[in-house]
């Protein structure tokens, strides 16, 4: 532990070096950095407030939610505040007709009426370890990729197994710079956790797709949950024993507002950027992959909001998927748009013009840039049919169900060695049980359909010679040769009826499987993929990529030795820190950097879905009591811009004041700068948030919660 801080306080003599305010999610342990650019910035917190293994700072009061997002605590008893979005698969999975807390919120008056949620976690970083010496020092040149992938896995196994040694905690070490450093991490993952209150998602989710990752904003994408321990305050499965958790830390919240400047930061779990892709890959991802992406993600849609606007069991099921796969389709939309508006692949041709320059005398055997530009021209014309993988056959739960069985157990049975026969053996009941609950749980004609449509798309862009036999036979009678399979399939496939898979599941036989229909389609198709797209050829390709990408960003540190760089995002906690911010969208225009309430009433359509307003919000609004949470015009503050850099994961990451306090939590990006995640936009790219007071509002005078704003640390 000692010998950590030490290091620590070394990393702070670098300092030194110009960071770049707004750009770049930072790693907090290496804050030092950083450090005097963010005191200019307005930061007033020394660099142990923020981030110590000794002693309590704000990275204890931040936690990965479940996994996919960020939650704070707010409170000493475990209280977690994170978006409406994050929460809403709880929200969704808790909610009957009879108790729809989708439709109309809920809020627990006491401990006992918390719902507790089956699989939720919420996961505390314990410390973190910079073991890129330790790593790169068992790696070298004349390594194959694969060799130096599985050096990798053994030094990690072993990293991790130490750090978490006579301990409940948990460990992994993570790649960074494309594989040039390494560091680990060290976490407590909680595993009560339950939903505490939230708006209804008229409010939660206001504006829905229509006004999803775009400003101006008047969503309150927000919902609380809270962290339950065992007696010793550690972490426990469900149990009516367990009491609400005490944090090691947790966030003052203030009620001071923002003003245009105000320093803002933002600590949370981002998952994934790709800031160092190369012009090739761009122009390879918003020409080809994303435009499929779309389609695909489009037909789903139609067919799900059919089913969904017939039958509200099924709008309550289906609505959590709904919004994911419609956010990611909103989002290739915008990143393609706005990668041409950007002129991110100009700017790339710029920056790899210079890298190229710089290479030329150091006479490197391995061409760096050729080698990037190679893969993706070798791989242009298997872009459909990876797509199709990752939306149609590796997505839909049909094909879900049925690719387990080939991959887990039938491959397991046809094994030579005896010890995967048992294994299958093992395995079985699990899958009988997770496609049993695939036909409890959902929507048999919907699925099917999804099923039916994306196979007719497959079979339209996928050109033939990469299509295996089954499929083609099919394919040859075109929409009616599906048409047909799926009529067929419907009678007898095991996958497509419950009953016959129950009796299939009792005994299950490899011989049974391999005379479905649907089980020959799908392995077909999962063949033919494989036969395309991991060729030996498109593999050595892959190889010389990996090692290109890593060679790419270690010159280009060396060519730039004075700017910072930052790690792409990989779901590990980052910091990002900035000022609160308007922009101009285009020539002549300017957003405001805050909107109030009275927008959400201009916005309001009792006929649209996605933009109906509660009636018990409406009626504090027509009082305008907005008591301690007014702004100093008098009127409510309701979501605001800031410079911040995040990505997906970051939803409902704290925004945090000089003062280390809260004053909102993130929710989106906006659309002029869609293109963020390959290239910050300087000057338009925000992170937009619900304001902390907004949030409080609801919670206190609207639906009168005052139990959960008793338990909160104001700052007036
Ligand atoms: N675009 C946001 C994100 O990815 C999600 C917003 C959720 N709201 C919605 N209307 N779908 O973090």
């Amino acid at each position: 532990m000692k010998q950590l801080k030490i290091s620590l306080i070394a990393l702070f003599l670098l300092a030194g070096t110009i960071a770049r305010a707004d750009e770049g999610m930072w790693l907090p342990f290496l804050l030092g950095r950083n450090y005097e650019d963010m005191k200019k910035h307005g930061l007033n917190l020394t660099p142990e407030q923020i981030y110590d293994i000794n002693n309590a700072s704000l990275k204890d009061a931040i936690v990965s939610f479940g996994g996919f997002c960020t939650g704070e605590i707010i409170s000493d008893k475990g209280l977690i505040l994170t978006n409406h979005h994050c929460g809403y698969d709880a929200i969704a999975e808790s909610s009957s007709e009879e108790n729809n807390y989708l439709d109309n919120g809920f809020w627990a008056k006491s401990y006992d009426a918390e719902i507790p949620i089956a699989g939720l976690t919420a996961t505390f970083i314990v410390r973190i370890e910079d073991v890129s010496k330790k790593v790169l020092a068992e790696l070298n040149d004349n390594m194959t990729e694969e060799e130096r992938k599985e050096k990798i896995r053994e030094i990690s196994k072993k990293l991790t197994d130490d750090a978490v040694d006579g301990t409940n905690y948990t460990a992994s070490v993570s790649e960074f710079f494309e594989g040039n450093e390494y560091y680990l991490f060290v976490k407590e993952t909680f595993n009560d956790i339950r939903l505490v209150g939230t708006p209804p998602q008229s409010a939660g989710k206001f504006g829905g797709d229509t006004d999803n990752w775009m400003w101006p904003r008047h969503t309150a994408d927000f919902s609380m949950f809270r962290i339950y321990a065992d007696g010793n305050n550690k972490p426990a499965a469900f149990s009516e024993e367990n009491a609400p958790y005490v944090p090691k830390y947790s966030l003052p919240v203030s009620l001071k507002g923002v003003e245009e400047n105000d320093f803002a930061m933002i600590m949370g779990f981002p998952g994934s950027t790709d800031r160092y892709l190369s012009s090739f890959g761009i122009e390879q991802a918003v020409t080809l992959e994303q435009p499929k992406r779309v389609d695909i993600r489009a037909k789903k849609l139609e067919v799900m909001k059919k089913y969904m606007d017939e039958d509200t069991d099924v709008r309550l099921n289906y609505s959590s998927t709904y919004a994911q796969v419609a956010n990611y389709w909103k989002y290739f939309i915008g990143q393609s748009e706005q990668v041409k508006n950007n002129n991110v692949i100009g700017k790339k041709q710029a920056l790899e013009a210079e890298f190229n320059d710089y290479m030329k005398n150091k006479r490197l055997s391995f061409d760096i840039l050729g080698s990037m530009e190679n893969y993706y021209k070798m791989t242009n014309d298997i872009v459909n049919i990876k797509a199709y993988n990752n939306e149609f056959l590796y997505r839909t739960d049909i094909s879900l169900n049925v690719v387990r069985y080939k991959m887990f157990w039938v491959n397991a049975m046809q094994d030579e060695d005896p010890v995967m026969n048992t294994r299958a053996g093992m395995i079985a009941p699990r899958l009988k049980s997770s496609v049993m609950s695939f036909f409890g749980e959902k929507n048999l004609e919907l699925e099917i359909e999804i099923f039916q449509e994306l196979l007719a798309m497959y079979i339209q862009d996928i050109p033939e010679d990469q299509m295996g036999e089954y499929t083609k036979k099919i394919a040859a009678k075109g929409r009616k040769g599906v048409d047909k399979f799926i009529k067929k399939a419907r009678k007898k496939s095991i996958f497509f009826n419950q009953e016959k898979f129950e009796s299939f599941a009792e005994n299950p036989t490899v011989e049974a499987l391999e005379k479905d229909m649907l089980y020959q389609l799908v392995v077909d198709m999962m063949e033919a993929s494989e036969a395309v797209t991991e060729t030996e050829e498109i593999n050595a390709a892959a190889e010389r990529l990996d090692k290109a990408n890593r060679l790419f960003i270690y010159h280009l540190r060396e060519m730039n030795p004075k700017k910072m760089y930052y790690p792409n995002a990989n779901s590990t906690l980052r910091l990002t820190y900035g000022n609160v911010l308007p922009y101009s969208p285009r020539d002549g225009v300017t957003y405001d950097f805050t909107t109030t309430i009275d927008g959400v009433m201009q916005k309001e359509n009792p006929d649209e879905f996605e933009f109906n307003v509660d009636p018990r919000m409406k009626a504090v609004w027509m009082k305008k009591d907005y008591g301690q949470y007014a702004d100093k015009d008098g009127n409510l503050t309701v979501n605001f811009l800031s410079n911040n850099d995040i990505t997906g994961g970051n939803s409902g990451s704290p925004v945090i004041n000089g003062d280390g306090q809260l004053i909102g939590t993130a929710f989106d990006g906006n659309w002029e700068a869609m293109s963020g995640d390959l290239f910050f936009e300087e000057n338009i790219q925000r992170t937009i948030s619900v304001d902390i007071r907004y949030t409080l509002w609801l919670v206190d005078k609207v639906y009168g919660a005052t139990n959960l704003i008793d338990e909160l640390n104001l700052v007036k």
